[in-house]
């Protein structure tokens, strides 16, 4: 049976998203990245990979540091279609300063990807959360600080540090009180950059992400975000849950985060500051399901919230970017309806290469 004959929305015009990116791309100078070294630590996971790809297109040399830590979103498969052009390194940032300084010291810009993103992972492990989310970055920070210390540094920050929102939308003057380990985490990842540019006067600058979805994102689990595996489910056919359905959310495309990744980069204003990603759409997780069925033909089932989970849910969230649009001219382009529809198709086509693990010898 073929795939229309399943359901005839599931065919997805790729111009659809080709149309939706030209409306407002890009504002910064194309030529900036050109020849230029480029390090993306974490840059096999979901958001690097697809920067690494972009910064491909605009003739940037790539190097990548990644440690392929398993329960990450790390994938060799993610950058396949340039693997012959880029450098892979493949350690833990924290664990080879040699290494890491030697590389650092050639580059001409730094997006520092690298972390590790679950909430209930850093619960049942907060040492190596640690680790991960900040011994990594001091040992970057003092890499770039003694070696290379003119360069722009840009950090992916999170949404999850600002904990229970006190109000909606949220811009970046609300409180931060994280309410579980990876966020009080992030936020301290977030404060050493901040706190090197204003005591060593590094170029640095944080953007807080939303749940960003989009091709090459983690789908075995819900690590990464529940959409991920939400959408393995529609790709499979199979059920879905949805715990309580009430909490509202807004959702980042990944190719609107590539680009804010670029104009942060790109545009002396950002340095020093933070800015929220987000969208000025936001739903409710049943709204969500609700187009999971609609659109992907996928059928879920509402759960109680687990207790456990409960315990660090945030509740409502959703952004308001407007510092980022008055900054940087950035705005999102890509609506959730579309992006699903997108990534979707492209999970349909490489599912087999984001449901099993891939080792680093490949
Ligand atoms: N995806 C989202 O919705 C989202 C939302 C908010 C913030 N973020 C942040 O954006 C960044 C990228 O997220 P992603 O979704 O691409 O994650 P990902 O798991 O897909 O990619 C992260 C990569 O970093 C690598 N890594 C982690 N720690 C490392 C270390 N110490 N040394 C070397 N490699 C290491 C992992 O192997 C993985 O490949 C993370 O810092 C995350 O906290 C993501």
């Amino acid at each position: 049976m073929s795939l229309s004959a399943l359901n005839p929305i599931l065919i997805v015009e790729p111009e659809e998203l080709q149309q939706a990116l030209k409306r407002r791309y890009p504002m910064y100078d194309k030529d900036l990245f050109k020849s230029k070294w480029v390090l993306i630590t974490g840059g096999l996971g979901f958001i690097g990979s697809n920067l690494a790809i972009k910064l491909h297109q605009l003739g940037a040399k790539i190097e990548i540091i990644d440690a392929l830590i398993p329960e990450h979103g790390g994938n060799l498969f993610n950058v396949a279609s340039i693997k012959q052009y880029i450098k892979i390194h493949n350690f833990k940032i924290e664990e080879n300063e040699a290494a890491l300084c030697e590389i650092v010291s050639r580059q001409d810009f730094i997006f520092n990807l690298a972390g590790q993103s679950n909430h209930w992972d850093s619960m049942m492990d907060p040492k190596l959360d640690l680790n991960y989310n900040c011994s990594s970055h001091l040992t970057l920070l003092e890499a770039v600080r003694n070696f290379n210390p003119n360069i722009r540094v840009i950090y992916s920050s999170t949404r999850q540090i600002y904990g229970k929102p006190e109000f909606l939308p949220v811009n970046e003057n609300h409180s931060t009180q994280p309410i579980d380990i990876n966020g009080i985490h992030k936020a301290a990842a977030e404060q050493y950059h901040l706190l090197y540019h204003k005591i060593y006067g590094l170029k640095t600058v944080a953007l807080r992400l939303t749940n960003t979805y989009g091709p090459h994102m983690r789908i075995v689990d819900t690590r990464q975000t529940f959409l991920g595996y939400w959408l393995r489910c529609a790709v499979e056919q199979r059920e879905f849950e949805v715990w309580d359905g009430a909490q509202r959310r807004d959702f980042s495309y990944i190719d609107d985060v590539v680009e804010a990744l670029l104009l942060s980069a790109s545009n002396d204003k950002s340095i020093g500051k933070i800015y929220n990603l987000g969208s000025s759409e936001h739903y409710s997780l049943l709204q969500v399901a609700e187009l999971f069925s609609e659109f992907l033909n996928c059928k879920y089932i509402v759960k109680d919230f687990p207790k456990n989970r409960k315990s660090i849910d945030i509740g409502d969230y959703y952004s308001d970017c407007t510092l980022i649009k008055n900054d940087l001219n950035w705005i999102p382009n890509i609506d959730l309806k579309t992006g699903l529809k997108f990534t979707f198709n492209f999970l349909k086509s490489h599912i087999c290469q984001y449901t099993e693990t891939y080792a680093i010898s490949e």
